[in-house]
């Protein structure tokens, strides 16, 4: 097959990675039908109400119309000549779960046997090879190193293209790819399947990382993680990205994956030692805002909290494993009376406020939780009250009595 040759594509699992992936897969011309189960969801990506916030995914879905399909049948994979699975493989008890992935290369087989199966579903080394066995159909690993937020960008522009499986086949799901002019590392399905869990790894470690040298700062006098990082970044070696120090990581990767590499090493007799630490870290990280809310204001029950941000990140309505969530429960399970403001995310249950001007006024301390940019805004407000900046996105000199993680010794 040539470069730009166009395919019948099938996604099957229309989550981030499968609605960005059938998106841009379809903006470069190829035929795409993209499937879920899950019917309401499909009416939803028909009518043009996306139920996914993924900014500019709307508007490249709408685009495509004339050769993007949205369907609940598996039938119409019939014809597809590649298939793509991007379905969620959750953690069960610490250990990865495979069963949709199983279901859904069981359905595809049903109705498609010819068809190269791609997983893009994060699972563990070995199990495209055991599918192979399994099912006799064709596998090729393909990891995504998609960000939510900022994933059609990431899909067209990604810093490398993996692809495992048999040569033939992998040169085929490589050719799919050719359009991002990204390096393209072809190689065995278990070496593909590790990458994508060593890098979500290794990112994961680098932010608790720096957390941990954030937690030092806030006991040396004059030193500030921020500038520590910036410093760090400069050596190629390091690099600048990922060593945002904050409440730690959340959504729906990192935490899922570090916990389900720790489970299969440990289950081959290796412990990784390293990545256990980051994850210990990372879920210290609720109960160290906690410690500075205490140590400035005597105790939690009762004090009026406007926790600012719900969403794991900025640029998506996303809660899954979300740190600030995490804070806002313990915040009101310790008895504090927490109003949230979040620019997408509401969440039934949780006192939200509309207008970010119209709640400062009735709080006793203000939390950033989330690194969405317009909280910026907020150093033009006057705020009188204490505020602790956990996503370090502020500028400490444009408030009274600013606390920002990393940063000595302002509590
Ligand atoms: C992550 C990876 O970055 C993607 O490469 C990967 O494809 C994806 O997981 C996945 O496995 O599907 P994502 O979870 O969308 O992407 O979000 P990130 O931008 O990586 O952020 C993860 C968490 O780390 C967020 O809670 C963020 O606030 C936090 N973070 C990130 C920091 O606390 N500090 C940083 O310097 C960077």
């Amino acid at each position: 097959m040539v470069q730009g040759e166009n395919m019948n594509i099938g996604v099957v699992g229309m989550g981030f990675v499968g609605s960005v992936t059938a998106a841009v897969l379809a903006d470069q011309g190829n035929s795409v039908v993209a499937l879920d189960i899950d019917s309401e969801k499909i009416a939803r990506f028909n009518s043009g109400n996306v139920p996914i916030f993924e900014p500019g995914l709307r508007d490249l879905i709408l685009k495509n119309k004339k050769n993007l399909k949205f369907t609940t049948d598996y039938e119409m994979l019939k014809d597809s000549d590649v298939i793509f699975v991007s379905v969620p493989t959750p953690n069960l008890k610490g250990k990865i779960n495979l069963e949709y992935v199983y279901m859904a290369i069981d359905s595809v087989k049903s109705v498609n046997k010819d068809a190269i199966i791609v997983i893009k579903s994060t699972v563990v080394p070995g199990t495209g090879s055991k599918i192979k066995g399994e099912f006799n159909v064709k596998i090729v690993s393909n990891p995504e190193f998609l960000r939510e937020g900022n994933a059609i960008d990431d899909t067209v522009h990604p810093d490398r293209i993996i692809v495992g499986g048999e040569e033939e086949y992998a040169e085929k799901v490589a050719n799919i790819w050719k359009f991002t002019d990204s390096p393209i590392l072809i190689t065995t399905t278990e070496n593909a399947e590790l990458i994508k869990y060593a890098s979500n790894s290794f990112l994961a470690t680098k932010i608790s990382f720096i957390n941990e040298i954030a937690n030092l700062c806030e006991r040396i006098p004059n030193s500030d993680v921020e500038i520590v990082a910036k410093g760090m970044g400069y050596d190629k070696r390091i690099g600048r990205l990922f060593l945002k120090a904050g409440i730690g990581y959340g959504g729906s990767c990192f935490p899922k994956d570090t916990e389900a590499f720790i489970t299969y090493a440990d289950e081959l007799g290796e412990e990784l030692k390293i990545i256990r630490a980051a994850k210990k870290t990372n879920e210290e990280r609720i109960d160290r805002v906690i410690g500075i809310l205490k140590r400035k204001f005597g105790k939690i029950d009762g004090l009026r909290v406007l926790q600012l941000g719900i969403s794991f990140k900025e640029n998506t309505n996303d809660l899954r494993e979300s740190q600030a969530l995490k804070l806002y429960r313990s915040l009101v399970k310790q008895g504090a009376d927490v109003t949230v403001f979040d620019p997408v995310t509401s969440v039934e249950g949780i006192n939200f406020c509309e207008n970010l001007g119209d709640c400062l006024s009735d709080a006793d301390v203000i939390v950033i939780a989330t690194e969405w940019p317009e909280f910026k805004k907020i150093e033009n407000m006057n705020i009188k009250v204490p505020l602790i900046d956990g996503r370090r996105i502020l500028d400490p000199e444009k408030f009274e009595k600013y606390i920002g993680i990393g940063r000595c010794c302002s509590d």
